[in-house]
């Protein structure tokens, strides 16, 4: 049985309560943490980096799962694994030598990820696809929190869940962007288990927020 797991973004945070807001999120039973990298030249804003990451790793026993929208993300692997990071996800986008980062990721002892952008086709991954802990589908444009699900994008994952189950892989797929109470059911349906929630958990009460998610989630645990 596959499981669900809810990773909570700390981009939606209040970063003056930052230690608060992980345990609420935490406490509620987000086994994940999604940590938003973003360099200012693969998307256009800029968010936070090792710092921030290394003084908030002794806050919490959740998987810290670093997210990179970096571009050329091999230049930074060792750092962030020694940051804390337990699973790293790089950009297809953002390399020339995806195979090759993907193993520098699993060299330094983390689970790894590549995330496609929503006009990036799936099969850009085919010949790594074995390699692969997780894939992220990206169900927003990156760059932001608080933006619309694409509605195009369920497709794409029901497609990439039956590649995995008919290749026999334990394939985590993970979506980022736009999840909440009304788009959750639609993503967990079409086989993503990881699923990301920024404003959806820290936009109000979290403890609440991040408890109804989950309570979907459980729903949908023996789903395939
Ligand atoms: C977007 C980031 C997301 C973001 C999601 O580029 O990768 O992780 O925090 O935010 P919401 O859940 O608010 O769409
Ligand atoms: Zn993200």
């Amino acid at each position: 049985m596959r499981k669900n797991i809810l990773a909570p973004s700390i981009l939606a945070a209040d970063f003056r309560h930052l230690e608060d807001d992980i345990l609420e999120a935490a406490g509620a039973g987000a086994k994940y943490l999604h940590i938003d990298v973003m360099d200012g030249t693969f998307v256009p804003s800029i968010s936070f980096g090792m710092p921030v990451i290394e003084s908030i790793r002794p806050v919490t026993d959740c998987v810290f799962d670093v997210h990179l929208m970096v571009q050329q993300p091999e230049r930074y692997i060792e750092t962030f694994a020694k940051c804390g990071a337990d699973s790293i996800t790089v950009h297809a986008e953002a390399t020339n030598h995806l195979h090759r980062v993907i193993h520098q990721i699993k060299a330094c002892g983390c689970k790894a990820g590549a995330a496609l952008n929503p006009s990036t086709p799936l099969s850009v991954l085919d010949y790594v696809l074995e390699d692969l802990d997780m894939v992220l589908i990206m169900t927003v444009n990156p760059g932001f929190g608080g933006q619309a699900y694409i509605p195009q994008m369920t497709g794409k994952i029901r497609t990439l869940r039956k590649q995995a189950i008919s290749l026999g892989l334990p394939l985590d797929i993970q979506v980022d962007g736009g999840i909440k109470e009304s788009t959750i059911r639609a993503v967990l349906e079409a086989g993503a288990n990881v699923c990301v929630a920024g404003s959806a958990v820290f936009g109000g009460n979290t403890r609440q927020n991040a408890e109804k998610l989950l309570a979907v989630m459980e729903e949908y645990k023996s789903y395939f």
